[in-house]
């Protein structure tokens, strides 16, 4: 099993897009997919049609009882091949909870251990928060992804947050290859050209070489609870995905690693 994380500190920049969508693409090549919702606010389950201030069980209980299963956890997404672990609002106050305990950075990765074999891929769509769940993705994690908007502003924000990660990055053996994904892109106006040329200088070795952009499909995806592909599968936005997923499968570009403690 692959496990990739989405993540980037800044909300609404198509994190929880990316996962569903590139989930809806595994699964048209037949691949078998684990979604986590690691975002309290429970967005990816809400995608799914889950209410998160009502939904148990959720990821809140592999964190709190230790002998709860992802197998009593998941559920359908009605995508084939591709289940969820749900979030639920109580994961909000994990941080309070567990912030001093020793093993909790651990959780997720230790209970996939058990299902490698059940999955070909792990998609974690995480909070735009940095804490236990953070970490606990960026532990867990083969890969990084992190979707950037192309606006004004969004490269700031991009290094302030590549430079809390490497600090988190830092307690993991191994060091973490990681691809920035410019989304959102709206070739018409000038902000999104020049912040998507401003990007590309600043991180040509770590980032994607194309874009997604914006497509009103998205919000049409969401509202059917469906993966892009499954709702408009020859729209702008989902041959994008198809490209991204090619990278991300085929990637022939040297692997862009973030710093290990070693
Ligand atoms: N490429 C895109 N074009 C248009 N709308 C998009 C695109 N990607 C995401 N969206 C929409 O923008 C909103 C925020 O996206 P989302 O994936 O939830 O961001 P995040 O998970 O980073 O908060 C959602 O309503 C989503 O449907
Ligand atoms: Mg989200």
């Amino acid at each position: 099993m692959q496990v990739w994380a989405v993540a980037n500190q800044k909300g609404g920049v198509g994190k929880t897009t990316t996962a569903v969508s590139l989930a809806g693409e595994l699964s048209n090549l037949g691949k078998s997919v684990l979604l986590i919702d690691l975002d309290p606010h429970g967005s990816m389950s809400a995608y799914f049609k889950l209410d998160p201030d009502s939904h148990e069980p959720s990821i809140y209980h592999l964190f709190q009882t230790p002998a709860y299963a992802v197998n009593e956890i998941i559920v359908d997404t009605g995508i084939d091949k591709v289940k969820l672990l749900p979030s639920s609002t109580a994961v909000a106050t994990l941080d309070r909870q567990l912030g001093t305990q020793a093993g909790k950075g651990l959780v997720i990765k230790n209970a996939l251990t058990s299902y490698e074999d059940q999955f070909d891929y792990c998609l974690i769509d995480c909070a735009p928060l940095l804490g236990i769940l953070m970490v606990n993705a960026l532990a867990a994690a083969d890969k990084l992804l992190v979707p950037v908007q192309t606006e004004f502003l969004a490269i700031k924000g991009l290094e302030r947050m590549l430079h809390t990660l490497n600090m988190i990055l830092k307690a993991r053996a191994e060091p973490l290859e990681y691809l920035i994904i410019p989304t959102m892109f709206d070739r018409r106006t000038r902000a999104a050209i020049q912040s998507l040329r401003q990007l590309r200088e600043t991180y040509h070795e770590t980032i994607w070489d194309n874009i997604i952009p914006v497509d009103t499909q998205f919000r049409e995806a969401s509202r059917q609870g469906k993966p892009i592909s499954h709702v408009a599968a020859s729209s702008r936005g989902a041959k994008a995905y198809v490209q991204l997923l090619n990278r991300l499968l085929n990637g022939k570009s040297e692997p862009s690693l973030m710093a290990s403690g070693h």
